[in-house]
Parts: C-alpha cells; structure tokens; sequence
C-alpha cells in the first residue's frame, strides 16, 4: 500500500478523528432526545431527564471538538514542522486516557443522580461541579488537566524543535490559551456574581478568543494545502485575523456582564467591543475565497474545499450575525436567556467549531487511509451530508430564531406580559418543527459516517485502487 502521508506519527490523529465522530453521534442523539422533550414533556422521564440529556448533549460537544482540536493538531504539526512528533506514545496514551476519563463521566452523568455523582467523586473536596459546560466532576476536570498538559507538551517539543511557521505559533497560542482558560474552572466563589465573572473566563474566552486562534490557523493550513496559494499571503491573513480577535473578544466578554452584578460601564464596554467581534469572522470570509479564487491547483478533495467555505461563512453567519443581533445592551435587556440565545449558541458552534473540525477531517482522513482523495461516490456522500447538516442547521436556528422573537416580545416587551410556561406553549409548534429539523441533522450526519465505507461503484472489484484502508 502506498501513503501519502509526510510523516509516520501524523497518523495519530485518526484515533482522535474516529472518537470525535462517535461523540459527535452521541451528541445528536441526545439533541434529538432534548428536543422531543421540549415538546413532549416526560418523554424518557425518569430514566434520561432533561437536565441530564442536557448535560450529555453539550458535554460530548465540548469533549468531541477537543479531540478533533487535538487530533489536528497531532496530523498538522509534524506537516508545518517538517519532523516526526516529539513523543508519538505518549499522545497515543493520553487518548485512551482521555476516552476512558470522557466515557466514565458520561455513564456517571446518566447511571447516576448529579448530587450523588458530586458525593462520590468528593466534590466537596475542591467544589467545582454543578455550572454550565463545565459540570464534570472535579477529578475528571484533574483528567483533562493532565492530559492538555501532555498534549502541550508533545505539540510544544514538536513545534520549537522543528521548523516554526506563523501557522503552528498560532495554533500552539490557541491551545495554551485554551489550557489556561479552562484553569478559571476550578475557580469557584460562594459569591455568585464573582462565579459568573469568571465562568465566562472560560466559556467566552474560548468561543471568541483563543478557539478563534485554532480555527484560524486549521484554515490556513487545509488552504495552503488544497490552494497552493503562497504562505507568505496567508500568513498576513492569519495575523489581522488573530489580531482583530483578540483586540475585540476580550473586551467583548463585557456582553455577559451586563446583567450579573458587575459595575454598569461594562454595558458600554461589553456592547462597543463585540460589536466588532464580527470583523474577524467577515475577514475569514474574504479570507477563505480569496485564496480559492487565486488557487494555483485543483485539488481533487472537493468536500476539503466546500468545508472550508463553508466554515467561513457559517461561522461570520452564527457567530457575527446571529451574535450581532443580541449583543448591544439595550438589546440584550430584553432578549437574554432567551431562545435567541439558543438560536445563536447552535449556529456559532456549529459554524464555527464543528465545521473547522469537519474540514481538517475531511482533508486528512483520506491522506490517512492512503490516498489523496476518496473515490466519486464518497466524495459525493460527504457533499450531501454537507449540505443536509448545514441547511438542517439553518432551520434550527430559524425556528428557534422565531420562537426567541415571539418569547421576548409576549413574555417581556408588550404591555401586558404573559408567564413563561404560557409563552412556552404559544410558540410549541417552532420546537416541533425545530425537531423535524434536527432529526435532518441526525440522518446528515448518518450520510457522513456512510461516506467513510462507501465504495466507488465503478471500480468495485478494483482492489488496487478502490480499497486501500
Ligand atoms: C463562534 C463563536 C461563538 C460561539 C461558539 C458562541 C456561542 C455562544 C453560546 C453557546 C452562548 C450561550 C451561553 C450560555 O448562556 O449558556 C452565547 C451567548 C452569547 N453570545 Fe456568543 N458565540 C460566539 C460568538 C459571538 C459573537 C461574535 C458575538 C457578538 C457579536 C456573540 C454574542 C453573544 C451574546 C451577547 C451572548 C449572551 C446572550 C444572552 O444574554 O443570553 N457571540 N454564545
Ligand atoms: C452540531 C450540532 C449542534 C450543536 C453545535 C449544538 C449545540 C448546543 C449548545 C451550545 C447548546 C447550549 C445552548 C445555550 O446554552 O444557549 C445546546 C442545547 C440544546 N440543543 Fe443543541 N446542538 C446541536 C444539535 C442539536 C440538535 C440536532 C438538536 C435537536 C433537535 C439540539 C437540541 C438542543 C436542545 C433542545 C438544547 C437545550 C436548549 C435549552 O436548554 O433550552 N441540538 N446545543
Ligand atoms: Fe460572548
């Protein structure tokens, strides 16, 4: 069998590329089981709750994006630095590590009650648990610890010892802070306006801070790869990029203190400086086309290409956009919390993070099993499972665009406010038809995994050409 792979040790990152798509299923799963709860009430009541199903869903969102964070990096490092990862072992290690560690919390999540799941694991110890996004017990929280800092380690090692190129500084600027934020977990004041201070430490200056550091520099390298377009002009994108995010997401975090207790001149700080938090997801548009209408080559991986695109304008669209549209204070006042929240979380992440993901998996994986691209027919079941994904996505966050619309304006803004649950039941017929919606994400993301096995019905019987692993 030949390969088309640079270096051995890149071929790590297929571990971590086949977990993130299982999570990834599990994932939807349980957004489709929160859906048809938000609808039929005590639909799988009591054995998966709300909550829980909840904590499942965003949890293995988190944890899947992480692997295929780590796993871009393990097949994209060596590539830039031009050597063999520092120590191969021991990032295949720390994969079981974290897989065992994910999957333990994912069974304590649903085997057992959270307040008992937080006895066990002595909580009170080192009380971290029971907060959005961040409701692993505080071992599992130790585990994720260890396993970034063996991580940093090998990709650090590989990066400074090897060639250094402006993508694999960026990336490795993106993954240290993505370390250092997550540490404001184990912060955990008794006072509730410091707690939700620093939560969005963490949660905020990942999604509009250092993520966008790793999202931008995986776009340059699959753009250098499927364009042939100079690094020198990448390069210079990659820096206003980066720049511009930093610049406007960190003081944008001030969009979250609006109303938490923090001194009121982060109204003007928080509305000013997000609302240029679009910029750098606008540049990643002009970014992204641009050096595929100035590609020197045509690079026979199309979905790669589409990915890319796509991430782009989905991420400017979930994140610019859809953040835009909530974030001055005035506005804000009246929509937050609301199913605009919602409508935007779903885009942004989906847009931003998953796709990026998507992308690098989508370029790599073929060079992994051998070739330079999958065959016709896989190709073309990756593009429909594209497009189903991505339109569904649409839907949901058009439906629940609405109902946040309505909810605001019947339970907050009209003179004569009505109740949550009576709101809730006026506008059911959005989460109904936000179900339909997901259940077209779920069979997208089906057609996904299919595309990996499916084999080019013209050279069927082929064996040199058609089935190399
Ligand atoms: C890809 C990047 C982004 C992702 C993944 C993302 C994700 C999220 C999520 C999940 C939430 C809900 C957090 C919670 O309360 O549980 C949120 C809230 C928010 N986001 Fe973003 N976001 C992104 C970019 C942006 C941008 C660029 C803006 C502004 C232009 C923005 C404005 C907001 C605002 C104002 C809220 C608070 C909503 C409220 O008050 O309820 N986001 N975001
Ligand atoms: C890759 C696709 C998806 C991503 C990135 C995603 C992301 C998220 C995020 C970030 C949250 C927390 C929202 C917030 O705090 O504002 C959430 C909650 C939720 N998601 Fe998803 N999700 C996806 C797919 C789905 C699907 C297909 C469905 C089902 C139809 C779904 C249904 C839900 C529900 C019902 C909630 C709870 C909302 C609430 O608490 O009111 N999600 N999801
Ligand atoms: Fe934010």
């Amino acid at each position: 069998m030949t390969t088309t792979l640079k270096y051995k040790s890149q071929s790590i990152a297929k571990l971590y590329f086949i977990a993130a798509i299982g999570l990834f299923i599990g994932q939807i799963l349980f957004g489709t089981i929160l859906g048809l709860q938000y609808v039929i009430g005590d639909f799988l009541f009591p054995e998966i709750p709300f909550n829980v199903a909840r904590m499942v869903h965003t949890n293995l969102l988190i944890v899947w994006l992480l692997f295929g964070f780590m796993g871009a990096a393990y097949f994209l490092v060596p590539e830039e630095s031009e050597r063999e990862l520092y120590a191969p072992w021991l990032a295949k290690l720390m994969f079981w590590v974290f897989l065992v560690a994910g999957a333990l919390t994912i069974l304590g999540y649903l085997l057992v009650p959270y307040a008992q799941l937080a006895e066990l694991t002595m909580n009170d110890l080192l009380p971290t648990m029971g907060r959005e996004f961040l409701e692993q017990p505080t071992i599992t929280k130790i585990g994720i610890v260890i396993v970034a800092l063996s991580f940093l380690f090998n990709i650090g090692m590989t990066v400074l010892t090897g060639r250094k190129t402006v993508v694999t500084l960026v990336l490795l600027t993106g993954l240290l802070g993505l370390a250092l934020m997550f540490l404001f977990a184990f912060y955990n004041p008794d006072n509730l306006v410091k707690d939700k201070f620093f939560w969005w430490f963490v949660v905020h200056l990942w999604v509009e801070g250092v993520w966008e550091l790793i999202l931008a520099s995986i776009m340059a390298f699959v753009l250098i790869k499927v364009t042939g377009v100079d690094r020198e002009v990448i390069e210079k994108w990659l820096y206003i990029i980066v720049a511009m995010s930093l610049i406007t997401g960190l003081i944008g975090t001030g969009h979250h203190f609006f109303w938490i207790g923090p001194p009121g001149y982060w109204q003007w700080w928080g509305s000013i400086f997000s609302a240029m938090e679009p910029i750098p997801f606008f540049m990643m548009v002009l970014f992204a086309f641009n050096m595929i209408n100035r590609r020197r080559r045509e690079h026979p991986n199309k979905p790669a290409v589409l990915w890319a695109m796509g991430t782009a304008v989905m991420a400017f669209l979930g994140g610019g956009v859809w953040g835009f549209m909530h974030t001055l204070a005035p506005v804000n006042y009246y929509t937050h919390g609301t199913q605009i929240t919602a409508a935007h979380g779903h885009m942004a992440f989906y847009g931003a993070y998953v796709m990026i993901v998507l992308t690098i998996i989508s370029y790599a994986m073929p060079l992994m099993r051998g070739r330079e691209a999958n065959n016709p027919r896989s190709q073309a079941l990756e593009m429909w499972s594209f497009w189903l994904m991505t339109v569904s996505m649409v839907f949901i966050t058009l439906f629940l665009t609405a109902a946040g619309v309505l909810q605001t304006y019947l339970q907050r803004y009209t003179d004569t406010p009505l109740p949550f649950m009576v709101v809730q039941d006026k506008i059911a017929i959005f989460y109904w038809m936000r179900e339909v919606a997901g259940v077209v994400f779920l069979i997208g993301l089906i057609v996904y995994v299919w595309s990996f096995f499916a084999k080019d019905v013209s050279t069927v019987g082929n064996t040199t050409t058609a089935s190399a692993p």
